[in-house]
């Protein structure tokens, strides 16, 4: 919940002006209400614009929900799910988030789905277990031909938005369990292809280094993105 429209439309101005020429795979995920307009404005570049959050119903009786199809509907193709505010804050159980991730997937929308232990689960030493309950719980009935379409980024919560990184030791350590478990569940090709972002407090400071690690694929960025040199800096590391 940051930035109103005209900020929304400054920071995407200054974004694709100084994105650099990139393999890199660019994502911005505004505020529902600047959805549209950031569609418009990006329609010439090649930053794509996905959703924070979408309901798992098609339409109906859930006011102030937004769905799937109206998402489509003004050229939003991807959608973040699970994030750990909308858990925290706004009950989003791995059930609801199953559902979540099966409308969207109906849709031929793809996912980007986060998931990621909290302060105690990593103190206590069960970090490992909550992540692979999380993935359960949400992912592993899929049809392998889901896939494709799904884009992972673990995210501990102790780490976002509080200034405290994962060590990039911790993250490699994390993100190769993370494909273990899917090719365990699913198949080492589908393993070694999903793409597994790292989120929390990443930063111009320290994108480079967390992202050399083998199993790091890319970031999910909050804080940072909100300014334009931050965020350039951390696509020019990747
Ligand atoms: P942060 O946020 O980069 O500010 O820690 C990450 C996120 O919101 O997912």
């Amino acid at each position: 919940m940051n930035k109103d429209l005209t900020g929304t439309e400054a920071l995407l101005e200054e974004l694709s002006a100084k994105l650099p020429d990139t393999n890199a795979k660019v994502m911005v995920s505004p505020p529902f209400v600047n959805l549209a307009n950031a569609v418009q404005k990006l329609k010439d570049s090649e930053i794509e614009v996905i959703a924070q959050n979408m309901h798992f119903a098609e339409n109906g009786a859930y006011t102030g929900e937004i769905s799937a199809n109206m998402l489509l509907n003004i050229g939003i193709n991807t959608v973040i799910i699970g994030h750990s505010e909308r858990r925290a804050h706004f009950g989003e159980t791995d059930e609801i988030l199953a559902k979540k991730v099966k409308a969207a997937l109906a849709n031929n929308m793809q996912v980007m789905f986060c998931f990621g232990e909290e302060l105690e689960d990593r103190k206590s030493g069960n970090h490992f277990n909550v992540v692979e309950s999380q993935l359960k719980n949400a992912l592993f009935d899929l049809d392998l031909t889901a896939w494709p379409s799904i884009i992972l980024a673990y995210e501990p919560v102790w780490a976002i938005g509080t200034g405290e990184t994962a060590s990039p030791e911790q993250a490699q350590e994390m993100h190769a369990f993370i494909r273990k478990t899917i090719a365990e569940a699913f198949d080492a090709d589908i393993a070694e292809n999903v793409s597994i972002l790292y989120g929390g407090s990443v930063k111009p400071g320290n994108a480079e280094e967390i992202f050399s690690k083998p199993d790091v694929d890319g970031g999910l960025i909050g804080g940072a993105s909100l300014v334009a040199d931050d965020f350039i800096a951390i696509v020019k590391a990747i």
